[in-house]
């Protein structure tokens, strides 16, 4: 094991039906102004927007309204919510949705207590942020486990880059799987999928050899593509549903990160691509993963090679990646980037190539020609 040190600051509410309760609950503990927080027409369509406002009205809230927070949220939105805090006073920012909504909320609730601007300070000063206007999470799409850590991944537009940075913690995190069954089932599918690869990158980070973490984390993994093939076969599985948001959390939570050193070599290089194509994150890891595999495998065989075993019940190494690539096509994600409609060019690639960030517990460190290599046999 790694040293570490482990301390959780959300409080989850977790449970089919937990939504408006948890909320009312939370609410208490906060001042008047609160920021409304959500992505497109999704949270108004399908009625949680009415439920929530009148939640909100009942605690003698005084509600302002923040729409329009894109999947892959940029900087430019995260710096209009900042101003938004700082002109009404906002003491309580609720972020209601997906990885995108919250990853925005986390960033525009340190931003808007700093002068500095954050990716600055961050990339250029290298310091952190350490005041945050609280906030809350009410999860309406699993998957990327956001709502359980203070990392947010933000698309700045001009330097064209899709990179992390460090904000809140949110106070409170409700998952009630019920709000989710709205969720086209394309988009339960790449979000399922993005913790089964936070768990792999997880995985088969260092050290290689076994540990705690790594057999929650086989566990977890088993149970995320168990239970996709379940809620595929059965959209009204709700027990499929609720284990597939709490698989999600783990994936996030930091538990299976203790004492590992992570690899996140593929997010790297997804994140590069969404940057210059503004692709969907599952299902551009569905198309990396098995053609990055077969790349590094060799560097980790023993590792890979258990993998195989204990998560895909095949013998060797590469049969687990195959079986990872035959998954992916069972469950209808791409396994080409051309299936999403991309079509890089020379140019493109190298410039994804070339701004890829290379992660330390990656098994291999990779090159730039080996990630064009990588990009182009994945067209
Ligand atoms: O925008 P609306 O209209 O609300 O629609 C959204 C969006 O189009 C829709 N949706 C969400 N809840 C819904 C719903 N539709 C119907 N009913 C509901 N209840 O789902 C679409 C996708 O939402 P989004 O939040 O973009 O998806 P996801 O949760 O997959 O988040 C993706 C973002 O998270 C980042 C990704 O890079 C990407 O930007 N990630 C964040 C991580 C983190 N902070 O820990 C880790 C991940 O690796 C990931 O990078
Ligand atoms: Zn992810």
């Amino acid at each position: 094991m790694e040293r570490f040190n482990y301390t959780y600051p959300v409080r989850i509410h977790f449970g089919q039906g937990c939504f408006e309760d948890s909320l009312k609950q939370e609410l208490q503990r906060y001042g008047k102004n609160v920021l409304l927080a959500y992505g497109g027409d999704s949270l108004k369509r399908t009625g949680l927007y009415d439920r929530i406002i009148t939640i909100l009205n009942d605690a003698g809230k005084t509600v302002t309204d923040f729409a329009g927070i894109m999947p892959n949220p940029t900087y430019a939105k995260v710096q209009e919510g900042a101003m938004m805090v700082r002109e009404h006073h906002i003491d309580f920012i609720l972020a209601v949705g997906g990885g995108s909504v919250s990853d925005c909320c986390k960033i525009i609730s340190a931003q808007a207590r700093i002068g500095d601007d954050i990716w600055e300070m961050e990339y250029g000063k290298h310091l952190l942020p350490e005041s945050f206007v609280p906030m809350g999470v009410v999860v309406t799409a699993s998957g990327t486990g956001s709502e359980q850590n203070n990392g947010a991944v933000i698309t700045h537009e001009q330097k064209q880059l899709k990179s992390a940075l460090w904000g809140a913690f949110a106070d409170f995190a409700i998952l009630d799987p019920d709000l989710t069954k709205t969720v086209p089932m394309k988009q339960v599918i790449s979000g399922a999928f993005d913790t089964l690869s936070h768990c792999m990158e997880t995985y088969f980070g260092r050290p290689e050899e076994i540990n705690v973490s790594d057999e929650i984390n086989e566990a977890v993994q088993r149970n995320t593509i168990r239970n996709l093939r379940r809620i595929i076969a059965n959209p009204n599985d709700d027990y499929a549903r609720s284990e597939l948001m709490w698989a999600s959390a783990m994936g996030e939570n930091g538990i299976l990160k203790l004492g590992k050193v992570t690899d996140f070599q593929c997010h790297m290089l997804e994140h590069q691509l969404g940057a210059y194509t503004d692709c969907n994150h599952g299902q551009g890891l569905a198309v990396l993963h098995p053609v990055f595999y077969r790349h590094i495998y060799q560097n980790a065989e023993e590792k890979f090679t258990r993998w195989a075993q204990e998560v895909w019940l095949v013998n060797g190494a590469i049969e687990g990646i195959n079986s990872l690539a035959d998954f992916i096509h069972e469950i209808k994600l791409p396994n080409r980037l051309s299936e999403m409609g991309i079509n890089l060019d020379d140019t493109t690639i190298h410039a994804i190539a070339e701004s890829t960030i290379i992660t330390p517990g990656c098994c291999k460190k990779l090159t730039t020609d080996e990630i064009i290599e990588i990009l182009n046999e994945c067209k």
